[in-house]
């Protein structure tokens, strides 16, 4: 799958498939992180992989994360305070998303999680205090099977470019007003 056409295709899955993800297959989506670029090439991360049933609900206590008895596989993503005090949270984000793409391309499907209680997963997990819980990924195959086409073809719920972007020095979007109909749109 084409990178352009995994980035389309990535959406929050929140109902999991219970088989399995093949080994080949989470090797693959765990060295897409373990290559990821980090400040000085530090590589300030570790990674837990659970997918011991009990271990994985003792990571659901917070209140948007209950289905992570679901998703076969939950990906801790752990920053080293101590290797990179400035840049364990970034460079650990950016192994994790790089899995998130892998494993859309590898037909997974992924979600974000950031409702956890760090010092209960960091207990629940045997995690050593130099590491923070960065985020947690939950990840397997969608129990609702999508064609990969409508997948990237399927609106996404984003702002426009044009309100989130400017050129050589920063320009402030447009106020919106609201129309006689409620709806907001941008001032002309
Ligand atoms: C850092 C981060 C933390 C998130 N935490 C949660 C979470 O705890 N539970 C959840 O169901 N979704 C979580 N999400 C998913 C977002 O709600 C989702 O990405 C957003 O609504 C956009 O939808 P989409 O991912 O389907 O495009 C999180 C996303 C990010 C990037």
């Amino acid at each position: 799958m084409d990178v352009y056409d995994a980035i389309r295709a990535r959406r929050s899955e929140r109902d999991y498939d219970s088989k399995p993800v093949p080994e080949d297959v989470l090797n693959r989506v765990l060295e897409a992180g373990r290559i990821s670029p980090s400040a000085s090439n530090y590589q300030p991360w570790h990674f837990i992989v659970v997918r011991d049933p009990e271990r994985r609900k003792a990571l659901t206590d917070g209140r948007y994360a209950k289905f992570l008895t679901q998703s076969p596989v939950v990906i801790v993503g752990l920053g080293d305070t101590k290797t990179s005090p400035e840049w364990h949270v970034v460079d650990t984000t950016i192994a994790l998303q790089h899995m998130v793409i892998a494993a859309t391309a590898e037909g997974l499907g992924t979600c974000w999680i950031g409702s956890f209680y760090e010092d209960r997963v960091k207990a629940a997990l045997g995690v050593p205090e130099r590491y923070r819980v960065v985020a947690m990924l939950a990840m397997g195959y969608p129990k609702e099977k999508t064609d990969i086409r409508s997948a990237i073809a399927r609106p996404k719920n984003r702002k426009e470019l044009k309100r989130i972007l400017s050129f050589d020095k920063f320009a402030p979007p447009r106020p919106t007003v609201r129309a006689p109909s409620g709806r907001l749109r941008r001032k002309q």
